[in-house]
């Protein structure tokens, strides 16, 4: 079967081929991604090729300056993350036909990361990031000097989902967050802080926490759900930082903006079925930090341009009584 593939090509020294045609810009937040070229192949392949396939077959018979990072083809390395048609998926699971949208796909090196050559992106952000979490077992002592430490079976089958996770960096590469904020530890530490803060045999638990609570960790995520659903392993990096949240307010790490976001929003949903979303920001950065509020008038004058100012009078909406009913149903700390 024959397939048409785009690739995305970037050199340093400026150098390219006269059939590959400058890109659109990126949209923001990724407007200022180094721009690309991007060069079409034909190549044959049987059906059930993937785009790895693809690249490896231009790479190796048509075009030997194509540089691409891969290892395993077999997705358990993880150094093929790349964009296809967009998002951040591993080439060497990526079926062609499945991604063959309008005769072609468009493959290249996400405009999240800094870029090396063609479809190699430096890896940099998201290795500093894994180490920033402290991506190891900060033990006690053994519990004798002969013996071993002992963990439940389910203990372990609670981090079974997090211990899949194979650095591949797709979370990180389609994350709307760190996209807009390079200092958020990302979809991928926060799943391996996860990882050892809930290992019975980690004795830092109370100190983690409080690291992942601050500025740039666990309640900067915004829930856009990007890497849930391109992580190739099933991690639900956003799942771990749910629990992180939960674990991390219930060791009484409750004084930061996201916390009172979220205490904010679920107090003008309880009492009037609706976000006050005047009064979420002064709640949430607290209302005499007037520094902080001051900076969102950027991102505040952009709402109004775009027509989404909130009502100055703010109403319940009818029949809130069942919204209260809710949170005295659910209970926990909204009640
Ligand atoms: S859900 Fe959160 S961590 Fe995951 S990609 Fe979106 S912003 Fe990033
Ligand atoms: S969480 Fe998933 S997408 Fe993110 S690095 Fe690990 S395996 Fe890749
Ligand atoms: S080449 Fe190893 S994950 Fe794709």
């Amino acid at each position: 079967m024959q397939f048409t593939v785009e690739v995305g090509r970037y050199n340093p020294e400026g150098a390219y081929a006269a059939e590959a045609i400058p890109g659109e810009p990126y949209p923001p937040p990724w407007d200022k991604a180094l721009p690309r070229r991007y060069q079409t192949y034909q190549v044959e392949l049987p059906d059930h090729a993937v785009v790895l396939d693809a690249l490896i077959a231009i790479r190796e018979y048509q075009d030997e300056s194509l540089a691409v990072r891969c290892a395993c083809r077999s997705a358990i390395c993880g150094s093929c993350a790349m964009w296809v048609n967009g998002h951040a998926h591993l080439a060497c699971k990526s079926k062609l036909e499945e991604f063959t949208k309008d005769g072609k796909t468009r493959v290249e090196a996400p405009p999240s990361m800094p870029l090396i050559r063609d479809l190699v992106c430096d890896m940099t952000p998201f290795w500093e990031k894994h180490r920033n979490v402290k991506p190891w077992l900060e033990a006690n002592p053994p519990p004798g000097p002969m013996e071993e430490y002992r963990v439940s079976n389910a203990a372990m089958e609670e981090l079974i989902q997090e211990v899949s996770c194979i650095s591949c960096g797709a979370c990180l590469m389609d994350c709307e967050s760190f996209a807009v904020n390079p200092d958020f530890l990302g979809p991928q530490a926060l799943a391996q802080a996860f990882r050892y803060t809930a290992d019975p045999r980690d004795a830092q638990q109370r100190e983690r926490l409080g690291q992942y609570s601050g500025p740039g960790g666990i309640w900067d995520c915004t829930h856009c759900f990007e890497c849930v659903t391109q992580c190739p392993k099933g991690v639900d990096p956003l799942g771990q930082i749910l629990k992180l949240r939960k674990l991390a307010v219930e060791a009484g790490y409750t004084n930061n903006a996201g916390t009172r976001h979220a205490d904010a929003f679920a107090e003008s949903v309880k009492h009037s079925g609706r976000l006050n979303e005047l009064t979420l920001l002064p709640k949430s950065v607290g209302f005499f930090n007037v520094l902080d509020q001051l900076k969102t008038l950027p991102a505040a004058f952009n709402m109004i341009r775009a027509g989404k100012l909130p009502p100055l009078v703010h109403k319940s909406i009818p029949g809130v009584g069942r919204i209260k009913a809710i949170f005295d149903r659910v209970g926990g700390r909204f009640k």
